[in-house]
C-alpha cells in the first residue's frame, strides 16, 4: 500500500513530532485535536521546531514553508475518512485509546492502517475495539521525533504479516530504522529504559546520590547523551508514571512498580519540561559554597592505584610516607586514603587505624570517580576526596558505600534485563542493539555494552548487587552465568 495521506490524532509533544517527521518526507497530514487551543498549541509545537531548524540552518525558510504547507489541521476526525494511515498519539489511558480507534473504524475507508504511537499500552486491545484488528498496529516513536532513529512496530498476533512490513517499509521512507516487535509491555526500549530510570529515582530517594551527581555519573561516566532525570524531564513524568504503571502490571516485578517520588511529582503536576519544572526547572542557581578541603596528603591503596597517584602527584598532592599497605596504612598522617575498589569499601575502612580517613573510589571511564562515603568516613575526608579528584581532572560523584555505587547499580541490571528479555525470544540480539543505540541516542546497545564490560565482570557485579539488596531480578540471568561458566566473551548471535 502506498502511504501518501496520513493522520495524526493528538498533537502534544510527540504527536506533533511525528507529524512533522512525516511531512519532512513529503506526506500530506492532517493533525487532528480535540478543540481549538489544544489544535492552537500543535500548531506552535510544529512551528518552533521547525524554526529552530530554520535559525540553526538546517531548513530554508522556503523548505519549512513547504512542509507546514503539507499539514492541515482540524479539529474534526472525519477529515481522516480518505486517509491511507492514522498514527494516534493522545494521552496514556486505554479507554481513551479504545474509544478513539472504534470512532476511526468507522470514520476511515477499510484498507486505512490505524497505528497506535503507545509508549506501553496493549496493541491488541486496540486491535480488538475494531472491526479490522489485522490493519491496527503499533507505531511507536520516540522523543524527540524528529530526531530519534528508530521506530518499533508492534505487531499483534492478529496483525496481518503484510502490514507490519508495509509499516516498517514506511518508517525506512521517514529515514528511521524500524524494529518490529511482539505486544509485550513496554516493547524493547521502555521495558529496558524505563526500569533504569525508576532505580535512578529510587537510588536518589534512598539518598546513595544526589540528581545532578546520578545525572553526571551516567552522562559523562557512561557516555549515555543524558542522566536519568534529565531524560525523565524530556519524557515527562506522567509518561513515565504510566509506562510503569503497565509494566508492573504485566511483570508484577516490584523494579517495576513507579516510585513513589515519581507519583508525587506527577500530583503536583511537575511533569517535566511540558510544565516548566520536573527533577530540574525554577529553581535558583546554586552558589557554590562547598568548603575548600585543607588536606594536601593522600594515600592510595586497592587495585590500580599507581595511575591515579601518578595523576595526584603530577597535581601536586603529596602521597603519604608510609602509605604501601593496606591494613595499618598510614591514614592520620595522609587525611584521605582512597581505596580504589568496585565494591563496598568499609570492610577496608575498619582495617585502618582512622577508619574515617577513607573514601572508596571508582573510577567509570576516564573522567568520572564515584567517591564511596562509609558510615565512618568523616566530611573532611570526603571533602578532600572530591578536591583531589577534580584536581586530577576527574568528575567527583561522592554516594554511599553501597554495593554497585551508582553506575553498576543502574547500568548492570539493564544489561541483566536486555540478557533476560532475549533468553525469553522476545527479539533478537541485533534488534535489542539496535532499538537501544537509536531509541535513546546510546552510542552502544546492552550486548555491545556487555561484550566490551567482560561478561564475569557484569556477572560479578549483578551477584554482589543481589547479595546486597536480595532484589530477585538482579541476579544473573541464566543465559549469562552460564556463558561465563562456559568461557565466552561473546553471546552466540544465530
Ligand atoms: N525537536 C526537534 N529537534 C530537536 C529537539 C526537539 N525537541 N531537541 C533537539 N533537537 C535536535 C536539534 O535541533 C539538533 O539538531 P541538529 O543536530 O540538526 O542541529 C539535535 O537534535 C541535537 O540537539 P542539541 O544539540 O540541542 O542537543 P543534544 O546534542 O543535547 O541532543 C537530544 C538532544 C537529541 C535530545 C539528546 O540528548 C538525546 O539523544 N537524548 C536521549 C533522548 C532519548 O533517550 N529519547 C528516548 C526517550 S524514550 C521515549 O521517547 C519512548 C517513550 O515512549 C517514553
Amino acid at each position: 500500500m502506498a502511504f501518501e495521506r496520513v493522520g495524526v490524532v493528538g498533537l502534544g509533544t510527540m504527536g506533533a513530532g511525528i507529524a512533522e517527521v512525516f511531512a519532512r518526507a513529503r506526506l500530506r497530514v492532517i493533525g487532528v485535536e480535540a478543540d481549538a487551543e489544544a489544535l492552537a498549541r500543535g500548531r506552535g509545537h510544529l512551528e518552533r521546531s521547525t524554526g529552530r531548524a530554520v535559525d540553526k540552518g538546517k531548513l530554508t525558510a522556503d523548505e519549512r514553508d513547504e512542509i507546514l504547507g503539507r499539514v492541515t489541521l482540524t479539529t474534526s476526525r472525519t477529515d481522516l475518512r480518505d486517509a491511507d494511515l492514522v498514527v494516534e498519539a493522545i494521552p496514556e489511558i486505554l479507554d481513551y485509546k479504545v474509544s478513539l480507534f472504534k470512532d476511526l473504524d468507522g470514520i476511515c475507508k477499510p484498507e486505512t492502517v490505524l497505528a497506535t504511537n503507545t509508549s506501553s499500552l496493549s496493541v491488541t486491545a486496540v486491535a480488538a475495539a475494531t472491526g479490522r484488528p489485522g490493519r491496527v498496529v503499533g507505531m511507536h516513536f520516540f522523543n524527540p521525533a524528529p530526531v530519534m532513529r528508530l521506530v518499533e512496530v508492534v505487531g499483534t498476533v492478529v496483525t496481518e504479516p503484510g502490514v507490519v512490513r508495509e509499516i516498517a517499509e514506511l518508517a525506512g521512507r521517514l529515514g528511521k530504522t524500524a524494529v518490529a516487535v511482539g505486544d509485550r509491555a513496554g516493547f524493547v526500549v521502555n521495558r529496558l529504559l524505563l526500569p533504569y530510570l525508576n532505580h535512578a529515582t529510587a537510588l536518589m530517594e534512598q539518598g546513595v546520590a544526589g540528581r545532578d551527581d546520578i545525572d553526571a555519573a551516567m552522562r559523562l561516566g557512561v557516555g549515555l547523551p543524558m542522566g536519568p532525570f534529565a531524560l525523565l524531564d524530556l519524557i515527562g513524568l506522567d509518561t513515565a508514571y504510566e509506562v510503569m504503571g503497565v509494566l508492573f502490571d504485566e511483570t508484577r516485578d516490584r523494579r517495576h512498580a513507579p516510585s513513589p517520588l515519581l507519583r508525587e511529582l506527577v500530583t503536583a503536576g511537575l511533569l517535566g519540561r511540558k510544565s516548566g519544572r520536573g527533577f530540574y526547572g525554577e529553581e535558583p542557581a546554586r552558589a557554590e559554597d562547598r568548603q575548600r578541603s585543607e588536606v594536601v596528603a593522600f594515600d592510595v591503596t586497592g587495585p590500580g592505584a599507581d595511575e591515579l597517584v601518578e595523576r595526584l602527584s603530577a597535581a601536586g598532592f603529596k602521597r603519604s610516607a608510609d602509605a604501601d599497605a593496606d591494613a595499618d596504612a598510614g591514614a592520620g598522617a595522609a587525611g584521605v586514603v582512597l581505596r580504589l575498589a568496585d565494591r563496598p569499601v568499609i570492610e577496608h575502612a575498619v582495617r585502618l587505624r582512622d577508619p574515617a580517613t577513607m573514601v572508596g573510589v571508582h573510577l567509570v571511564g576516564d573522567r568520572v570517580a564515584e567517591l564511596a562515603t562509609t558510615v565512618l568516613t568523616s566530611d573532611e575526608a570526603a571533602r578532600a576526596a572530591a578536591d583531589l579528584v577534580t584536581v586530577a581532572g576527574l568528575v567527583p560523584v561522592p554516594c554511599k558505600d553501597r554495593a554497585g555505587f551508582v553506575v553498576d547499580a543502574l547500568l548492570f541490571p539493564y544489561l541483566n534485563d536486555a540478557v533476560r528479555m532475549h533468553d525469553a525470544g522476545y527479539a533478537s540480539i541485533d534488534d535489542i542493539d539496535a532499538a537501544m543505540r537509536l531509541g535513546c541516542g546510546y552510542l552502544a546497545g546492552p550486548f555491545e555494552t556487555l561484550e566490551s564490560l567482560g561478561l564475569a565482570r557484569v556477572r560479578d557485579g549483578l551477584r554482589a548487587l543481589y547479595a546486597e539488596y536480595r532484589e530477585p531480578s538482579f541476579a544473573p540471568a541464566p543465559l549469562l552465568d552460564q556463558l561465563v561458566t562456559a568461557g565466552a566473551s561473546e553471546f552466540p548471535r544465530r
